[in-house]
């Protein structure tokens, strides 16, 4: 990233294109802590994070979900101990496994608990990823390509799952994508090229 600067309004969708290393993914993982940047500040909330101690590191991340681009499924687990994961370190105020079967219908994998990931294909894969990131009610997803493995007709599924969920509790999304339709439905399109925003 060079000299990247952007303010994102709580509540609002955005979307990140650019280019196959354009920095899409980078970003992300600065923005979840998940990569140190090396200078500069990224404030979520008013907390400024990229001050934070990596002891303070997991109160912080409890607040976001995160759709990682390859998805990132633990092999070893099944669909729903997959989503459920997020959670474990933590008190919830809701039925966490119900929770988890509720999303995994909405994501189209209702009878598909059980599966283990190799088990299913990308696409489904890539639906077990994004209930794993929706599982903590986050205030802010960040989502890496969560359509990008999807046919037309599942991608939309999943962004509308997204939008209707980021109009019951206002989530914050920012999310990476390379379908200008999926774009053109969020609030806000960000471009980025060679680790700089263009417009
Ligand atoms: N861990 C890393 N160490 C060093 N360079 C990296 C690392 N990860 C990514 N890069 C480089 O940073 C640049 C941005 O990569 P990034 O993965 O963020 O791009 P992207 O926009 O997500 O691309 P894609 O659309 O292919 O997913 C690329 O030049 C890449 O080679
Ligand atoms: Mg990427």
């Amino acid at each position: 990233m060079d000299g990247v600067s952007a303010e994102i309004e709580p509540g609002s969708t955005v979307a990140l294109i650019g280019s196959s290393g354009s920095g899409k993914s980078t970003l992300l993982h600065v923005i979840g802590a998940i990569e140190t940047a090396t200078s500069g500040t990224v404030t979520v909330n008013d907390i400024e994070i990229t001050k934070l101690r990596p002891r303070a590191l997991p109160s912080y991340r409890r607040g976001i979900g995160f759709v990682f681009q390859r998805y990132h499924l633990l092999p070893a687990l099944t669909a729903l101990d997959n989503v459920l994961a997020p959670l474990l370190p933590y008190r919830v105020a809701f039925d966490r496994v119900t929770r988890a079967r509720e999303l995994l219908a909405e994501v189209g994998l209702a009878g598909r608990e059980n599966a283990l990931p190799a088990q299913l294909s990308g696409g489904q894969q890539q639906r077990v990823a994004v209930a794993r990131a929706l599982i903590g009610e986050p205030d802010l997803l960040l989502a890496d390509e969560p359509t990008g493995n999807l046919d037309s007709a599942n991608g939309t599924q999943i962004l509308d799952l997204l939008l209707r969920l980021r109009d019951e509790r206002a989530m914050t999304i920012l999310m990476a994508t390379h379908d200008q339709q999926i774009a053109d439905r969020c609030d806000r399109i960000i471009r980025l090229a060679d680790g700089k925003i263009i417009r």
